[in-house]
């Protein structure tokens, strides 16, 4: 089949998601799905709020002329001005509904913003693990992914990252809580980011951004909080959507807030308008804009993942993996007991459990469980766990 050497190459050694969720389909045909512990997708098992649906009726129901017609491809201003106020309330600074574009959903939103800012070999950094989609998006639209690891903990190595910006490179894109590891990157090492792309972008004379792309700002544990990435520099534009928090990823929904300190602003929120139009999403779904824009701060009960993300730390735990332990989203990211993860992951799937092999976040010798399951699944997956640790000698 003549498809692009490009898309088969990548379609080959990419995404090991979807290698195990092809594999799952399979255990689930022969053994039925209540015997297979699938922990291979970020698809959020719990329900949308009812909030949700009782906007999403109402909306449905009101008749006005144009109300499914085009419209400016950034969004309507009304919802636009919705999630401008949410923005200048949770980062302490005043947005307006020209600093807001709508999106289909986070990963529309990065790339109408790399097709915006890149040209062709420009770089963006990338700390690892990472949510391997990144390298794609980037390279859609002619830009490099630069991985930079975090450290053992997964913090930001932000000296690393100042050694890894050189003349070609355009933006730094940070995930926070962060998916594969559920880390919330914390208030002093952002601002050292903060000053290291400012201080660069100075050096290099060149405009170099900070993107921080925060789906999962709202699922955060003990308490937790995610700090502001806008206050820490003025040429920062935050990413999100309400795939996560809303449990709507099928819905496509969410936007780029730019920082009101960027400057040149027209050029590129005329730039995004524009990439939004050519690059077919012409603009974020209607009938979503009018229900985001009445949900501002709501959320499914992030409680629930707290509790599952204690069952599996606390069964895990107990058996002998070695983990960092979340503060959000609702991914756990353990050690591997040996060097070959994918390895691992194959024992695993001779317990019918499914993970994603720390290689395809850009960080072997690690797996990725998603818990955004029932309860069942956590439980049920004890005894496959249990073997495994034993094969390996683990505690
Ligand atoms: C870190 C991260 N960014 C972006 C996305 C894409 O989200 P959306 O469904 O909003 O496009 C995901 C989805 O899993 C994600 O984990």
């Amino acid at each position: 089949m003549a498809i692009s050497t490009t898309v088969k190459t990548n379609l080959e050694k990419s995404s090991w998601i979807r290698k195990m969720f092809e594999q799952g389909a399979l255990l689930k045909k022969e053994f039925g799905a209540d015997r297979v512990f699938d922990f291979s997708l970020g698809n959020p098992n719990l329900e949308p709020p009812q909030e949700f649906f009782d906007i999403l009726r109402d909306e449905a129901a009101t008749r006005a002329p144009g109300r499914h017609g085009y419209m400016s491809n950034v969004g309507y201003a009304e919802a636009r001005e919705k999630v401008a106020e949410y923005v200048s309330e949770q980062h302490g600074l005043d947005l307006f509904a020209e600093h807001v574009v709508l999106t289909c959903g986070a990963g529309g939103a990065l790339n109408v913003l790399f097709k915006t800012l890149l040209d062709p070999g420009d770089e963006v950094i990338v700390p690892s693990p990472y949510f391997v989609e990144y390298n794609f998006y980037i390279g859609n639209h002619g830009g490099v992914c630069t991985t930079v690891p975090t450290d053992e903990n997964f913090m930001l190595n932000t000296d690393a990252i100042a050694a890894a910006i050189t003349p070609k490179t355009k933006a730094v894109l940070i995930n926070s809580p962060n998916n594969p590891t559920g880390r919330i990157y914390g208030a002093q090492v952002l601002a050292e980011l903060g000053r290291v792309i400012m201080d660069a972008s100075r050096r290099l004379q060149r405009d170099i951004y900070l993107v921080s792309d925060e789906p999962y700002a709202k699922i955060v544990f003990d308490n937790a909080e995610v700090p502001s990435m806008l206050q820490v520099c003025p040429n920062s534009i935050l990413i999100t959507s309400y795939s996560k928090d809303l449990s709507i990823p099928g819905e496509r929904i969410g936007y780029i807030a730019v920082n009101p300190g960027l400057e040149p602003l027209g050029d590129l929120m005329n730039g995004l308008a524009f990439a939004q139009r050519t690059l077919g999403f012409v603009n974020a779904p209607a009938i979503m804009q009018r229900v985001i824009a009445r949900l501002q701060g709501v959320s499914v009960d992030t409680a629930a993942y707290q509790r599952k993300r204690d069952l599996l730390c606390g069964m895990l735990h107990d058996l002998g993996y070695r983990f960092v332990r979340p503060e959000g989203a609702f991914y756990l990211f353990p050690r591997s007991p040996v060097e070959d993860d994918v390895q691992f992951v194959q024992d695993l799937l001779q317990e019918r459990i499914l993970v994603v092999p720390g290689s395809g976040f850009g960080r072997p010798g690690h797996f990725r469980i998603a818990y955004c399951v029932d309860d069942a699944v956590i439980t049920g997956a004890a005894d496959g766990f249990t073997r495994v640790a034993q094969k390996y000698g683990l505690r």
